[in-house]
């Protein structure tokens, strides 16, 4: 840098002469500040005005709403008289908002606030809201929080294909409930206020952030400085104090300069963040006493399993020589910038400069630590500073900025396709802005990054969870393969090295069909056997399962769940590769093949391992997750027998502390599904555990959930099994195989779990822990059987050899369809006339 400074310093002259002309001047072409329900333009102190949402050519909103007014405050500020209407909604309404800018990035503000009125307890309201197929809200409410103060969210949403000029915000009330909203504004973004690309924590090559995310505002903080109000910023953001945020106050110590000198160089503009935020700081308590050794933290609560971007403004009001600030900074106590100087960045002092960087936060950790202090290296007067700070929440892979919610389950029409899009310049001032700053990057060679690097996909390095470094997953794959690669933390696989991989889609190699699609057996380049899952050709139902399964195994590992190893999205295909498991599933060892009958103890491991699986999913995450899919066929076996629950595609985020369940639409498979769960559609971990006592009948009785062509009391297991326990007979249904070998008491413990497996209330049911737990002692009965039978010559044995019934050739063909109906009289007399004399039928 040394050899160029004489030319840097020439250039600055040049553009610090006039530098509010030429960055100040970006004008969004959408600037639409809607106040919802009310009748007459409303003026803030910050000169905005806020026009009524009727008789508004750009706006227009859903007919069946009811515009709700509370008496006008009596304050000192104008503003609050924006909460005094509220549009409400008692269901599914849209605000269609005709934007003039035809695409691109535009912050989306909403304001909420539940005044009191006669007709309708707003602060109870549950209800979600959509932007452009992106989830902004979901079951949001201000029943949780204790005081009710004005709620202002932010988000950025990029405007693409073919609704480029319509922002279409979706408001569902959530069951029952309604749905409200106070004011709306929409504000174009500048071009390139966010990066297309960013470090990650811990640093690496840069990921790529993909232009059709959103991003919600969640923190944007003024350090060492005032609350910056929507007045004091051309796009009319709010920054707050960083003190709420500060871990220990007496660390840091608030500086201030003056924002009419803070320069904007090229690649910052004003847009980035007013001179305000630049004018103050943070510094070391205590600065430049060489022997301080400590950092200024703060620590934000955000939501855990998301991405966020995360921007830090500096600006050196604090020294009077350059190169004489030189610091660390962390984040989530990895190292972001190591021995920083700002000046070498910006080779001048009082010059705003910002660096953006991307955490991709694992479930569980709740908190985003921003910490700055002293650099290692000697010579320099301990000091740290940091003007400013935003935390950016990034939409997951399923498009979602509030918890794992897909669109789908709100609105299931609304699939907006998000493209690449160039945005289209029609203002020459814009363009202007954009040709300065383009001629200034090239006569200054300030490039914030090494551009060179090459960059990562977003959704690759997305779905590495960091958390799971070392993962206890054990992976069954081929001979050759190490297990290292396997560790199969789910990439971004070629659609070339998959179709070497199967040999294009060989036939010979197919494992299996099911509803997504075939399943192939592979070996990857690197020697990994694996099972590739292709999907049927695009439809939005694959590609909402595809998207489910991708975004729960990728934060899933364990030694009983079966593992992705990548997928592959691409040329409309849909294809998830996973670890091979060797042994199939379960149901093929149970049944229907040539496979030597399992053991009662292997059988056992089976169930255990099974519940293992299922107990992690209900426990082991930050969110409960229900597999709503459970079923011999979704248990897979390795090739030492081990159980892998499989196929997430239909998995649910179970309900959250405040919820008993989940309502969805009912899914899942015939026979297996739970009778509460269909009667009232209404989705707990307990279905799943109704489906895990269905296949323990079917690992006992060695038959399927369903056999119409059974007797009708016979047709579904659950039924048949349930009345053979209760009377404390099931040895008379038990596949004939284990008969001789079974401990009676064993199998006694392995019945009443299932029974209560098959409760007919979920509230009745045992958690998977208790399943795990009766399952693990019914083991231990039959090991202690056997070291008993090899001592005393099978005294303990199953004595009785039960009457095993032969499979009924009176196929009247009338079965009975749904389950809700078992119990009913006819159901049980016949059975009960079955148990009388078993061969009468
Ligand atoms: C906002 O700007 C006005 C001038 O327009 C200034 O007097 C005031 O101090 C600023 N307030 C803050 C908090 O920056
Ligand atoms: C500052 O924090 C980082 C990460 O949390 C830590 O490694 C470092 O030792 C701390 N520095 C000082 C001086 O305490």
């Amino acid at each position: 840098m040394a050899d160029s400074n004489c030319t840097h310093i020439i250039y600055f002259f040049c553009i610090l002469h006039v530098p509010y002309i030429v960055f100040a001047s970006f004008i969004p072409q959408d600037r639409f500040f809607i106040d919802c329900g009310g009748s007459e333009p409303l003026e803030l102190e910050d000169g905005r005005v806020f026009e009524p949402d009727c008789g508004n050519s750009h706006v227009s909103v859903s007919k069946n709403s009811v515009v709700v007014l509370s008496e006008p405050q009596v304050t000192a500020s104008n503003d609050l008289n924006l909460y005094n209407s509220a549009r409400v909604f008692g269901e599914t309404s849209v605000y269609n908002i005709v934007t003039k800018q035809s695409s691109g990035q535009h912050w989306l503000r909403l304001h909420f606030y539940p005044s009191e009125n006669p007709n309708y307890d707003l602060r109870s309201a549950t209800f979600s809201v959509v932007a452009n197929g992106i989830t902004l809200l979901h079951r949001f409410s201000f029943s949780n929080s204790g005081d009710i103060t004005p709620v202002l969210k932010e988000y950025v949403v990029n405007l693409t294909g073919k609704s480029s000029k319509n922002l279409v915000l979706k408001l569902s009330p959530w069951n029952g409930s309604v749905a409200f909203i106070n004011g709306i504004e929409v504000v174009s973004v500048p071009n390139k206020q966010f990066p297309s690309s960013a470090l990650p924590i811990p640093i690496e090559s840069e990921v790529e952030i993909p232009p059709n995310v959103a991003f919600e505002t969640v923190y944007r903080v003024n350090m060492g400085g005032p609350l910056i109000t929507p007045k004091n910023d051309s796009l009319w953001r709010t920054w707050e104090p960083d003190e709420p945020f500060l871990l220990n106050a007496a660390s840091a110590k608030s500086v201030a300069g003056n924002p009419s000198s803070v320069k904007y160089l090229s690649g910052v503009s004003v847009e980035i963040a007013p001179n305000w935020v630049y004018a103050t700081a943070q510094e070391m308590a205590d600065a430049n006493v060489t022997s301080q050794k400590f950092n200024i933290s703060w620590g934000f609560d955000v939501q855990d399993g998301f991405s966020y971007l995360i921007r830090m403004h500096f600006c050196d009001i604090v020294s009077t020589s350059l190169e004489s600030l030189v610091f660390n900074v962390y984040v989530n106590e990895e190292s972001a910038l190591d021995t920083f100087d700002i000046s070498s960045k910006t080779m001048v002092l009082s010059a705003a400069y910002y660096m953006d960087f991307v955490a991709n936060l694992p479930s569980r950790l709740e908190r985003i630590l921003v910490q700055v202090g002293p650099s290692n290296l000697g010579g320099f007067p301990s000091n740290a500073i940091l003007n400013g700070l935003e935390i950016m929440k990034i939409s997951n892979l399923i498009g979602s900025l509030d918890g794992n919610f897909p669109t789908d389950e709100i609105d299931s029409k609304s699939s907006s396709k998000k493209n690449w899009v160039v945005i289209a310049f029609t203002s020459a001032s814009v363009a202007l802005v954009v040709l300065v700053l383009i001629l200034a990057a090239l006569f200054f060679n300030l490039q914030r990054k090494n551009p060179k690097k090459p960059k990562r996909q977003f959704s690759s390095w997305l779905s590495i969870p960091t958390h799971l470094g070392i993962s206890d997953s054990k992976v069954s794959i081929g001979s050759s393969a190490s297990t290292a690669h396997s560790l199969g933390l789910g990439r971004i696989l070629a659609f070339s090295e998959i179709k070497e991989a199967t040999k294009n889609f060989d036939e010979g190699l197919v494992l299996g069909v099911g509803g997504f699609g075939k399943v192939y057996r592979g070996v990857l380049e690197n020697g990994t056997v694996v099972a590739v899952k292709r999907g049927n050709p695009r439809s939005q139902q694959g590609l909402t399962e595809f998207r489910t399964e991708i975004q729960m195994l990728s934060k899933l590992r364990h030694r009983h769940l079966v593992s992705l190893v990548g997928y592959c999205e691409e040329l409309n295909e849909m294809i998830l590769v996973y670890e091979f498991m060797a042994g199939g599933p379960l149901r093929k060892h149970l049944y229907g093949s040539d496979l030597p009958p399992l053991t009662w103890k292997q059988r056992l491991e089976i169930c255990i391992g099974a519940a293992k699986g299922l107990h992690y999913l209900h426990t082991g995450a930050a969110d409960i997750i229900i597999h709503r899919d459970v079923k011999t066929t979704n248990i897979l076996l390795d090739e030492n027998l081990t159980a892998k629950v499989a196929d997430f595609g239909l998995s649910k985020l179970g309900p959250t502390l405040d919820q008993t369940h989940v309502s969805t639409a009912v899914k899942g498979s015939f026979g297996y599904l739970d009778p509460e769960y269909y009667r009232r559609q209404q989705l707990t971990e307990k279905s799943d555990v109704y489906s895990f006592g269905v296949v323990l009948m079917e690992i006992i009785c060695a038959r399927p959930a369903i056999n119409p062509s059974l007797p009708r009391e016979q047709v579904n297991i659950a039924e048949w099994g349930m009345n053979w326990q209760k009377k404390g007979k099931l040895e008379k249904i038990i596949d004939p195989h284990l008969i001789g070998s079974i401990n009676l008491e064993s199998l006694r413990k392995f019945g009443e779990t299932a029974e209560k497996c098959l409760g007919e209330y979920g509230v009745e049911r045992p958690t998977m822990g208790d399943v795990l737990w009766n399952l693990e002692y019914a083991l231990q009965l039959q090991e202690a059987s056997i070291q008993a039978a090899s001592a005393e010559n099978s005294a303990n044995y199953f004595p009785d050899i039960p009457e095993w019934l032969p499979q009924n050739e009176n196929h009247s063909g009338e079965f009975a369809a749904i389950r809700s109906d078992q119990g009913s009289d006819a159901t049980s007399s016949a059975v009960f006339s079955q148990l009388m004399d078993p061969k009468g039928r």
